[in-house]
């Protein structure tokens, strides 16, 4: 008879360089409590890769603790998955050197991001932010993931991290796990709320473009209020209708109603009534999230033994393939 099949295991993690917006949440860190059951999850605060961008000390470290109470808010569980801070499991740092070892520098030079990211800040073309996707790598390997749930500007990075994989394979015999990406069924991509056709995005200069998922109500309602739309005034999913399309996305998100649904709840009305509705929808569903965010974030010492005992366990885990790797190219044991 069959045993009972191993359930897979899932790795993701995000960058607390910032506060998390709805686009994060709705995006991929509300599937990611959602993926619990089924999946081994373990995820993780990707803090080392945070500094590939200067970070201000103390705004830093209260960033990284306010994202660990704030994706425990949105339902990741540490009693069925494992959630660490990646700067606590030194197995991290040491993988992704010895990745950087078997990671091209042709391969790191054509990743789109490092390209956009040394536009962006000509004055830190720093080499962590070059080798960024071989901690990324490391990250993935470590837990011998099968899946991994990333955003359309993670793909070429995860498929570089299924090369480093296949490449140690081949050199040695199989060590790592060859991930493959993870695509949500609702796979939401929400964008700007001042420019509909750019990804809502933290680090956006207009605090108007984004909703921060500890936003206040009359701060989501005003920028909801203000969200760029179109001269139609008509509430239906159609190309070149990007704001309207992406306030769809975002009700849709939080209140479970397909798009059929919202063209006919809202067929004969304006764009006044609709993004209030939206901003209302958004206010209801974030106020459990954000009133369990008050609450653990008042509890420090339930916090910390939280991201230790996990940190804990994710090395305990780690350690085994960076043994195995270490053993395989030859290190004295
Ligand atoms: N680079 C990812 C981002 O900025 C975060 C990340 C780090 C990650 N390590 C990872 C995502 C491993 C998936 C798997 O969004």
């Amino acid at each position: 008879m069959e045993t009972a099949e191993r359930k897979k295991i899932i790795f993701s993690a995000i960058q607390p360089s910032g506060t998390i917006t709805l686009g994060n949440y709705l995006g991929a860190w509300k599937n990611c409590a959602a993926l619990q059951d089924e999946y081994n999850c373990i995820y993780a605060l990707a803090d080392l890769h945070a500094i590939t961008v200067r970070q201000e000390p103390a705004k830093f470290r209260h960033n990284t603790l306010e994202a660990y109470a704030l994706l425990m808010a949105c339902g990741i569980d540490v009693e069925k998955s494992i959630f660490f801070i990646q700067s606590q499991v030194h197995t991290h740092a040491e993988l992704a050197w010895i990745l950087n070892c078997y990671t091209q520098f042709g391969e790191l030079s054509r990743m789109t991001q490092f390209k956009d990211k040394s536009a962006k800040h000509p004055e830190n073309i720093n080499a962590g932010l070059f080798t960024y996707p071989s901690l990324m790598a490391a990250d993935i390997l470590l837990y011998q993931a099968e899946l991994v749930p990333v955003g359309a500007d993670q793909k070429q990075h995860l498929e570089l991290a299924r090369n480093i994989a296949e490449r140690f394979n081949g050199v040695y015999s199989p060590t790592f796990t060859v991930p493959d990406g993870y695509i949500p069924k609702t796979n939401a991509r929400i964008m700007s709320l001042q420019d509909p056709t750019r990804k809502m995005s933290k680090s956006d200069e207009n605090a108007n473009a984004y909703i921060a998922m500890l936003d206040k109500p009359d701060d989501i309602m005003r920028k909801f209020k203000r969200a760029v739309t179109d001269s139609e005034a008509c509430v239906r999913y159609a190309e070149g209708k990007d704001g309207v399309n992406n306030l769809m996305g975002i009700y849709s998100g939080v209140t479970g109603k397909s798009f059929d649904e919202i063209e006919k709840e809202f067929e004969g009305k304006g764009y006044g009534d609709f993004k209030t509705a939206v901003g209302e929808a958004v206010v209801e569903h974030l106020r459990p999230i954000q009133e369990r965010y008050e609450q653990l974030s008042k509890d420090k010492a339930y916090l910390e033994r939280c991201y230790r005992e996990n940190a804990e366990k994710a090395l305990a885990i780690s350690q085994r393939t960076l043994r195995k790797v270490m053993k395989k190219i030859g290190f004295v044991q």
